[in-house]
C-alpha cells in the first residue's frame, strides 16, 4: 500500500517558490457528466489528472462514451447512451457518480443508478435530487438499492423548484436535466459555487438557455438538443487555498499561478486575519506568511460565498500553530472532524463539542504515523507534518490522489521534503516468503 513520508522541521523550513494550480476537481466531474447530454464531443481543457476523474471516465464509458485524455485535455463523446444503468461497483467508488442521473434521464427519459450510500463525513442522502426530478414529472422508485427514474411521456417538464437546503450536487444534477426539459425550470435557493457557475457557462456554450448564472436563482428554458463545445475548467479554489495555507503555516512565500483570489472571498478574509499577506499577481497571487505570530481566527463553514467546508481541515491545521484559541464550526457535514484525533497525535491541542472544535495553538508539533480519513483531512495532515519535528508517515493516501494533482512534486518544487513509498503488509511479506515474489 502506498504511503507518504513527510520530513518536518522545527522551526519549519519555509516553503518558497511557485505552484501552478490545476483545474477544479469539483467542476470537472459535473462537466464530464454534462457530456452525456449531447451526441457531440465535449472537449474540456485544464482537466486535472485525478483518481476521481479516471473513475468517472470508467462510468461514462459504461454508458457509451469514448474518451481521449492528453496533456490535461479530455474529450468525451457519447453518440448514444448504450446503458442507462449506473451500477453499484462503479458508483460506490465515488459519490459524484450520481451526477449522471440528470443527464441520462433528460436525454433518454429513464435512468437507473445505484444509491451512493453514506460516507465517512456524513450520511449524504440524495433526497433533494430526487424531490426535484419528481417535481419535473419523473416517477422515482427505489428498488434493491437502485434509484429507478422515469420521465413522463414527452420528457421531463419544466417546474418551479425550491431547495429547502442548499446542495451543490442537487443544483448541478437538476440544472443539467433542465436544459433538455420542456418549458421553464426555476431553481430557487440554488448553490452558486464557482464550479456551478462554470458548469452553467459550459452548458450555455453547448446551447442551453440559462438566466441568473452566479446567483441563487437559476431560470432554465429547455431546448430540444445540445451540441458539443470546448471549455476551459475553472481553477481549483480548494487546491489554491490549501497551498496558501501551506505557505502561512511554514513561514513561507508561495506564488500560486493560474488561479484567482476572487474564487475565495471569505477564505481570503479569514486567511488575511491570521496575518498572512495575499497579493494579487497577473495570473494568481502571492501568499506570504505573517511576519509575527499566526493570529487565531474563528471560522464557520457555510455554502458559497461563505467559508468552504472543503478548506475547514486545512484551516484547522493552520490554527494548531496560532498564538491563541480559535473556534472552528462545521455546519455542512455532520461528521467532518475525523482529522482531529490524527492532528492530536501530532501534538495539536484540539477539543470538540458538537459541531465546534476549539483549537489552542501550540509552540511545537511533533511527527507521527497518521491516517488520511478523507480527501481534505488528508492534506491538513501533510501541512501539519511539514512543521512537525521528525518524519511523519501518512497512510491511506488514495484519499489525497482523489483530489490533489501531483501533490508531492508540487510541494517538492517549493522545498517540501516529501516522498511516496510502498509499504508491504505482513500478508504481502508472507507471500514473498512462500512464493519468492511479491
Ligand atoms: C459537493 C462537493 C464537496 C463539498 C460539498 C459542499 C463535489 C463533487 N463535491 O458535495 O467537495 O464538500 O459540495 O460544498 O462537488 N444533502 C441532503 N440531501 C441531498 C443532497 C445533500 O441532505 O439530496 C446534504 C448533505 O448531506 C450535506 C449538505 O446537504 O450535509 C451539502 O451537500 P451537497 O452540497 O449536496 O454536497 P455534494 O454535492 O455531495
Amino acid at each position: 500500500m502506498d504511503k507518504i513520508r513527510i520530513k518536518g522541521h522545527f522551526p519549519a523550513h519555509p516553503l518558497k517558490g511557485k505552484i501552478r494550480i490545476s483545474g477544479a476537481k469539483n467542476a470537472t466531474l459535473p462537466l464530464m457528466a454534462a457530456s452525456l447530454l449531447t451526441n457531440q464531443p465535449l472537449k474540456l481543457t485544464n482537466c486535472p489528472r485525478l483518481a476521481d476523474v479516471f473513475t468517472l471516465i470508467e462510468l461514462l464509458k459504461h454508458h457509451g462514451a469514448t474518451s481521449t485524455f492528453n496533456n490535461n485535455i479530455i474529450t468525451l463523446h457519447t453518440p448514444s447512451i448504450i446503458d442507462i444503468c449506473a451500477p453499484y461497483e462503479l458508483v460506490r467508488k465515488m459519490r459524484a457518480s450520481v451526477l449522471v442521473l440528470g443527464p441520462i434521464l433528460a436525454r433518454v427519459g429513464k435512468a437507473e443508478i445505484s444509491l451512493p450510500g453514506g460516507c465517512s463525513i456524513g450520511a449524504r442522502p440524495v433526497d433533494l435530487h430526487l424531490m426535484a426530478f419528481e417535481k419535473m414529472g419523473a416517477k422515482i422508485e427505489i428498488k434493491q438499492g437502485y434509484i429507478h427514474a422515469t420521465a413522463p411521456d414527452g420528457g421531463l417538464q419544466g417546474a418551479e423548484i425550491t431547495f429547502p437546503t442548499v446542495s451543490v450536487g442537487a443544483t448541478e444534477n437538476v440544472l443539467m436535466a433542465a436544459t433538455l426539459a420542456k418549458g421553464i425550470t426555476t431553481l430557487n435557493n440554488a448553490s452558486f459555487e464557482p464550479e456551478i457557475t462554470d458548469l452553467a457557462h459550459c452548458l450555455v456554450k453547448m446551447g442551453a438557455k440559462i438566466h441568473g448564472i452566479g446567483t441563487s436563482t437559476l431560470k432554465i428554458t429547455g431546448v430540444h438538443h445540445l451540441s458539443g463545445a470546448i471549455h476551459a475548467i475553472v481553477p481549483d479554489r480548494i487546491e489554491t487555498g490549501s497551498y496558501a495555507i501551506a505557505a502561512a503555516l511554514t513561514g513561507g512565500e508561495i506564488e500560486l499561478t493560474h488561479t484567482s483570489l476572487d474564487l475565495l472571498p471569505t477564505f481570503k478574509e479569514a486567511l488575511e486575519a491570521t496575518g498572512t499577506t495575499l497579493t494579487p499577481t497577473k495570473n494568481g497571487f502571492i501568499a506570504k506568511a505573517p511576519n509575527g505570530p499566526i493570529l487565531p481566527v474563528d471560522i464557520t463553514t457555510e455554502p458559497y460565498p461563505g467559508y468552504p467546508t472543503d478548506l475547514q481541515a486545512q484551516f484547522m491545521a493552520l490554527m494548531t500553530r496560532s498564538n491563541g484559541v480559535a473556534k472552528i464550526t462545521e455546519t455542512i457535514f455532520e461528521n467532518r472532524f475525523m482529522h482531529i484525533p490524527e492532528l492530536v497525535r501530532m501534538n495539536a491541542k484540539i477539543t470538540q463539542s458538537g459541531r465546534t472544535a476549539t483549537v489552542t495553538g501550540v509552540e511545537k508539533l511533533t511527527a507521527a504515523e497518521v491516517m488520511a480519513t478523507d480527501l481534505r483531512a488528508s492534506v491538513s495532515m501533510v501541512m501539519v507534518a511539514l512543521t512537525a519535528e521528525g518524519d511523519s508517515h501518512l497512510s491511506r493516501i488514495y484519499h489525497l490522489d482523489r483530489g490533489y494533482e501531483d501533490i508531492e512534486n508540487k510541494l517538492k518544487g517549493v522545498g517540501g521534503d516529501i516522498e511516496r513509498y510502498k509499504e508491504y503488509s505482513s500478508k504481502d511479506k508472507e507471500k514473498v516468503s512462500i512464493n519468492g515474489f511479491l
